[in-house]
Parts: structure tokens; sequence; C-alpha cells
């Protein structure tokens, strides 16, 4: 007999949808097509012979060079932790290694979350746009996903109390240079995000992601660092996620969440269930490397991004037309833009990788309730500020002709 697989996929897992756009996009990976699709970090800035210094060090060790090679505690190595509380205690969150998880990545984190805290019909709230690879973690859940609205400050806080009203219990939020927007939250808004959760008993799912990549002005506290909890390492309103992925390499696969111990003790045996720990030697050296490297290695990246970001916002004030509008992020790595409603951006996109040889990822994707047809988001992390300034160029050329039409 054959197998009729559909059947035999749970409809968890049948709610993971393959991404056309990804399909698209395939073809932007060709030389002569200037990407600002991509959200990786620019891999010239890796700090390469570093890592090789540091992989050759820790394995010319007997001792320390054997004990990477081994299985570890599913927590992640303490010395991490640690590192990792003492950086957190220095932008004012004071928590303890308890209250730290190491995961293969943040989006390892994202997903087993999910797990914990989502199942069918669950409400969750998504900032209208959110983050792609979240929402794909939480789909397998298949929660009910309540959109809100953003304004210049943050989410709009009447839409979140509203859905906090109306039985949601947890909400996923980026304040610091948002994956696909760039924007931030403002300290006033970050603090009646939490007010508004803690007048109702919710979760806030705080994503860091792109935290330490800022480029002016002064760095905002977090949402976990506002979160109050005094000495009780079991308090607390706020889990946040944190990487490497941006700051050192996203190879290493080295994430983390900080939440209230009883969350993080339920996810310490979901870890071990699921792949007992992080590699011991990619924490090693990811202990290593930010031991070493930062804060000097974090000037590097943030000039250059700078640079980047600049060249990108310099080259739409000169040539984007009027009527489309973007983003000024001060950190990150994308600026998102709003074209005149009659333009599709999905449209748009096949135009301007034949025409204009430039590729970028349109916006509804990013929206859990599919709207944004006439949004956009672009990376300037991978291309040379050359480069970026020609894209945009020959972009806003295809829009301004595609606005005579
Ligand atoms: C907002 C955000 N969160 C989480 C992640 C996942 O990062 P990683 O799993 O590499 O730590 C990404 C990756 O692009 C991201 O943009």
């Amino acid at each position: 007999m054959t197998i009729q697989w559909n059947e035999m996929i749970v409809p968890d897992a049948r709610a993971l949808r393959a991404s056309e756009i990804r399909d698209l996009l395939k073809v932007a990976e060709r030389p002569e097509i200037i990407s600002f699709a991509g959200g990786v970090p620019d891999p010239d800035l890796f700090p390469l012979a570093d890592f090789r210094d540091m992989f050759d060090g820790l394995t010319s060790d007997e001792t320390a060079g054997r004990r990477s090679l081994q299985y570890s505690i599913s927590e992640g190595l303490p010395g991490l932790r640690q590192w990792i509380a003492d950086d957190l205690a220095k932008s004012g969150a004071t928590r303890d290694i308890d209250n730290i998880l190491i995961t293969c990545g943040a989006q390892q984190a994202l997903d087993m979350i999910a797990r914990l805290l989502l199942e069918p019909g669950r409400e969750i709230v998504m900032e209208k746009p959110s983050y792609l690879g979240a929402m794909q973690a939480f789909s397998m859940r298949r929660p009910n996903y309540v959109g809100i609205n953003m304004d210049e400050d943050g989410p709009v806080i009447a839409e979140l109390d509203a859905a906090f009203a109306a039985g949601a219990r947890i909400a996923y939020l980026a304040p610091d240079f948002q994956n696909p927007t760039g924007r931030s939250y403002t300290l006033d808004r970050r603090m009646a995000v939490l007010e508004t959760a803690r007048k109702y008993g919710a979760v806030i799912l705080e994503d860091a992601a792109y935290c330490k990549l800022s480029y002016e002005g002064e760095s905002l506290p977090s949402l976990l660092a506002l979160d109050e909890v005094g000495s009780d390492p079991d308090a607390g309103t706020v889990i946040q996620l944190g990487t490497f992925s941006k700051t050192l390499a996203p190879a290493l696969r080295i994430g983390w969440v900080t939440a209230p111990r009883p969350v993080i003790r339920q996810l310490v045996l979901m870890k071990q269930a699921g792949d007992l720990h992080v590699s011991t030697i990619n924490q090693e050296i990811a202990l290593r490397a930010a031991t070493k490297l930062f804060p000097a290695h974090l000037e590097t990246l943030r000039d250059a991004y700078r640079a980047k970001r600049d060249a990108m916002l310099g080259a739409m004030d000169e040539f984007m037309p009027d009527d489309v509008s973007y983003s000024r992020p001060k950190g990150g790595m994308f600026v998102w833009l709003t074209l005149p409603e009659n333009i599709d951006s999905r449209a748009l996109l096949v135009e301007a990788m034949e025409d204009a040889k430039v590729a970028f990822v349109p916006g509804q994707a990013f929206f859990c309730d599919q709207s944004g047809q006439n949004t956009a988001r672009f990376s300037f992390a991978t291309e040379k500020p050359e480069r970026i300034r020609a894209g945009i160029e020959r972009l806003a050329d295809l829009i301004r002709r595609k606005d005579n039409q």
C-alpha cells in the first residue's frame, strides 16, 4: 500500500509552508544582482583570523581541548552564561546564571518557547510587521495571531491593551532595530508596554537579536532591564532572546534565553529531550571570542554598518520619488520602504530583478495578517556602499517609471 504522506504528517507540521519569495530570491544570489534581500551579516566582517587563533589555542590545550569535544550540560557552559549575565548587568538587567539557557541560536529559543507557551488557538500578539522566522516557529503551534500596529515610537498601546483585554497573554516584541523595519521603541513606550503587560499578567517575549548594533545615540534599556525583579530569580514579566549571530558569527549557532527560573527549568528539560546541548566547542569559542574581541569588534561592526546605512539612506534621500517613504534606523540591518498604494512590491521585485538587477524582500510576508502589499524590506548589511548607492538609484528609476505609467 502506498503511504498517504499528507495524512501521516500531523497538522502542526503541515502548518509550515514553503515561501514562494524564497524561491524567487534564489536568483538574487547571482553576482550581477545587487541584493538588499539577505538578512545575513557581512561575511567580510567575521573576525576570521581571530577565530583561527582561538580554535588553535583551544585545541592545542590538552585539557581544555578534550573537554571542548565532550558532551556538556544542557543549560550551557557556566562560564558562557556568567559572561552573558555580566553583560546583561552592564545594561541594567541583573540576572543569575540560573536565569539563562544557551540555545542553538535565538531561532531555537523561539521554537522552544512556542512549544512551551503556545497551543492551537492560543493568542499571541505580534507587531505588524514582525520577524518572519518567529512567525514560522510559532505557526507550528497553530496559534491565533493578534497583529498590532506600530507608530514611530513603538507599538500602539491602545491596541496592545485591547489584545490583552480580549484574552491574549503573550506578546512577541522587538524594541531595538527591529527586523524588518529597523525601528526602535522610545523609553516611554518601553515603559508603557511593560505596564500594560503587568496589568494583565501577560508575558513579553523580547527579541534582542540586534540590540548591540547601534549606530547613533544612547542605547535605551531593554524591556528585560526595565522589568524589575529585585533579587527573586523566579519573578519577571519578560523572557528575552539574545544571540551572537549578528555580533560574532551565525555559524556558531549560539543564542540564549533569559527568563524567570521556572521557565528556564522547563526549557532545560526540553533541551535535554531535543538535542542535549549546544556544541561544547562552539560555546568555548564564543566565550573566548566575546571575552577577547568585545568591545573593540563591536565598534568595528558599528562603523562598517553605519557607513552602509548612511549610503542607503543617502541614496534614498537623493533618488527615491516623494511618494516613497522609508524608516531611518539608528541600528540593525534594515530599512523599511512604503511604496505608493498602487505598487505591489512582489510584482515590483520581479521587474526589479529583471530590469534593474536589484533584489529586496517584499513586505507582505512579515505581516501576520498578510497586509502590507506595498511595503518592502531592504538590508544594507552585505553590499558595499558604492553598490548600495547604485542599486538604490536603479530601483528608484524603475519606481519613477511605474509612477508615470
Ligand atoms: C529578529 C531575529 N530574531 C532571531 C533571529 C535568529 O537568529 P539566530 O538563530 O541566528 O540566533 C534572527 C535572525 O535573523 C532575527 O532577525
